[in-house]
């Protein structure tokens, strides 16, 4: 037997499938599109932002753009059809196209409007993703990959907008039951939860005005020290969910936030504050 080389090619992962990708004209969704490209597929970038990826899908055959609101039924179904007609089938529905809703601080402040718009794009449009592409899967026997972007939210509270958290919750609830129903036909329905990164979304939602600001926020708040979480590490975890390296896996919801889910840095930072000269206790050195 020939010993294989250690200098042959990374393998594509995803060479012949076709994947549609929801809120794909910029960040998180993006990044996976180049990545899934990379990776051998043909892609659909779905997103209500034409002239965001008009050039790009003119440099590359392999990609093509539809206009669709996720909100509104009658775009997803003409997205997954669109898909079909042009590429044949589609194997990866990544319904990641999300909104942060207006920010409020008090549940007192909330009012139906504010729930809605958060609720019709980040869960009905949830929902219709996974109808449509279930659909076409289960007609055409394709073994397919249904991915949500949920949250670190979904983990840990009370760093988002009350509609939001609770948005992303309900999407990793439908993950998981659709997932029951799907695994019959042997889908894979899996979740994706990021913690903060300075995309448009987030910078929007914070008020914060400039990318480098928000990272050395989200470094020095991160549990993970000296790295940060970028577009293309939660693209590096959805193609990990798209492709055959997790063919077993199903009803997982992927955490990427650094271990920040596992602290619980409040009675270090009591500690510290009314307490300032600090411990010689070795249990609390690893708390403060
Ligand atoms: N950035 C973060 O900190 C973070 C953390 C956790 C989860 N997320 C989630 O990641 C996903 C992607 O967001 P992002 O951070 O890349 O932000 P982004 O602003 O770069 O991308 C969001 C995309 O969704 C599209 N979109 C919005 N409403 C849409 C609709 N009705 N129909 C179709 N497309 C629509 C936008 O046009 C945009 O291209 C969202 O679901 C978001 O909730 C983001």
């Amino acid at each position: 037997m020939a010993t294989p080389s250690l200098q042959s090619p990374i393998a594509k992962k995803l060479e012949g499938k076709i994947a549609i990708i929801t809120g794909g004209a910029s960040g998180i969704g993006l990044a996976t599109a180049r990545l899934f490209i990379q990776h051998g597929a043909k892609v659909t970038i779905a997103d209500i932002q034409d002239d965001l990826v008009n050039s790009l899908v003119k440099e590359n055959e392999h990609l093509m753009f539809v206009h669709c609101d996720v909100a509104i039924e009658s775009d997803v179904q003409n997205v997954v059809d669109a898909t079909v007609a042009k590429f044949g089938k589609l194997d990866i529905m990544f319904s990641n196209a999300g909104v942060a809703g207006k920010s409020i601080s008090s549940i007192l402040d909330v009012d139906t409007d504010i729930i809605k718009n958060v609720f019709d794009v980040n869960v009905v449009g949830a929902f219709l993703c996974a109808k449509h592409a279930a659909r076409v899967m289960i007609s055409s026997h394709t073994k397919g990959s249904i991915i949500f972007t949920t949250s670190a939210a979904t983990v840990v509270y009370g760093i988002v907008p009350h509609s939001y958290a609770a948005s992303k919750s309900a999407v990793l609830g439908l993950c998981k039951n659709i997932g029951v129903e799907l695994g019959r036909y042997g889908i894979k329905v899996n979740c994706v939860s990021p913690h903060y990164i300075s995309t448009k979304l987030a910078l929007d939602a914070l008020g914060i005005d400039e990318r480098e600001k928000a990272e050395r926020w989200f470094g020095e708040g991160g549990n993970l020290k000296g790295v940060l979480l970028e577009e293309q590490d939660v693209a590096n975890g959805v193609l990990y969910l798209a492709s055959d390296d997790s063919k077993y896996v199903s009803g997982l919801n992927l955490v990427i936030d650094g271990g920040y889910s596992t602290t619980n840095v409040a009675l270090g930072e009591a500690y510290k504050k009314l307490f300032p000269s600090g411990t010689t206790n070795q249990v609390m050195q690893i708390l403060i």
